[in-house]
């Protein structure tokens, strides 16, 4: 521990009235993994509930980052996906002078501050899932996650070969200002949009619930006259939204019109099994052990590289996610 994140940690045990030990104990300077008695504590500035994928990525950070793995997780989810809410959360873990922050930012932008608050305080920051825009790759350790570029252009491909003669498409989008909504319309667009035949009848954020979806697919249904072929749904939640809708209207989803999602989450593996989705591209949540690795990476000085991608699978077809619901971990 340095000099600098040990004094920090002294002010706040000696401003909660406990009785600070000497800064000798600091006196023999230089890096070492974790606190005084060997645990390493890690502030986890996370998104909490969202949907499916959300409580799969952070039960699994949970479930990985234990006291018998020779850590102390401090969780600390948003209030209501409300950015301020996590810059408090992440202002008191340095403060507090923890290890390391895990950070799953609600919105990709306005991060600068706190992250140059953790690099003074020599906390090093590790973006979990979401980006930060921009991305200065100089005020944070790594980013682990799938590729969102990749991802999306796996949707955009199995369009392009599902249509050959292209399509009128709708794509619902996750929350505005968030990372991966940005990397996902790149990575659709970089594929699609050479492609003079596939015709965007629009986009619409239905903020990753699918509650949302179907309402905002029932309008766009009725102001096409059904004339949908192809969504591009950015999570599974919002896709299994507009299958409600198109049942609604009388359409049979995966032949009037087909719905491609991203997360490969049980359900959306379900709908795919039942010829109600017809691609799902998976963004594997299940990388706590990854994250562990880079941790104790980080903390003992090793270079890692700026994006830790995630591997990812796509299912196209019932009998591939019919293959795999039986042991599907989320
Ligand atoms: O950042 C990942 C996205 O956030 C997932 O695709 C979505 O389901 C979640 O809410």
């Amino acid at each position: 521990m340095t000099r600098t994140k040990l004094f920090r940690r002294l002010l706040s045990v000696a401003s909660a009235g406990v009785l600070a030990v000497g800064l000798a104990a600091c006196s023999g300077g230089g890096d070492d993994a974790g606190g005084d008695d060997g645990v390493t504590t890690i502030g986890f500035v996370a998104v909490g509930p969202e949907g499916a994928w959300r409580q799969a990525n952070e039960a699994n950070m949970q479930e990985t980052f234990t006291k018998e793995a020779g850590f102390e997780l401090k969780y600390a989810p948003a209030t209501n996906l409300d950015q301020k809410s996590q810059i408090d959360a992440f202002t008191s873990f340095v403060d507090e002078g923890v290890d390391v922050i895990l950070l799953s930012a609600t919105e990709g932008s306005g991060w600068e501050d706190s992250l140059k608050r953790a690099q003074e305080a020599e906390i090093p920051v590790i973006l979990i899932d979401r980006g930060i825009e921009p991305d200065a790759t100089d005020l944070y350790a790594t980013r682990i996650a799938p590729d969102n570029l990749k991802v999306s252009s796996s949707v955009a491909s199995w369009a392009v070969e599902t249509f050959p003669q292209g399509a009128n498409y709708f794509v619902l989008e996750g929350p505005a200002g968030v990372s991966v909504v940005n990397e996902r319309n790149r990575g659709w667009n970089d594929t699609i949009g050479a492609k003079p035949e596939f015709k965007k009848l629009g986009a619409q954020t239905a903020n990753w619930s699918t509650e949302e979806a179907k309402s905002v697919f029932e309008t766009v249904l009725k102001s096409n006259n059904n004339k949908v072929q192809l969504v591009f749904a950015q999570n599974d939640e919002m896709g299994l939204g507009a299958v409600l809708a198109a049942e609604e209207a009388g359409l049979v989803p995966g032949k009037d019109v087909k719905i491609a999602t991203i997360d490969g989450t049980r359900n959306a593996l379900q709908a795919l099994a039942d010829g109600k989705l017809s691609f799902v591209a998976e963004y594997n949540p299940l990388f706590g052990e990854t994250a562990l690795d880079v941790v104790n990476k980080v903390l003992k000085g090793e270079k890692v590289e700026s994006y830790i991608v995630v591997p990812s699978l796509t299912f196209n077809s019932p009998e591939a996610a019919t293959k795999v619901l039986p042991e599907r971990k989320f």
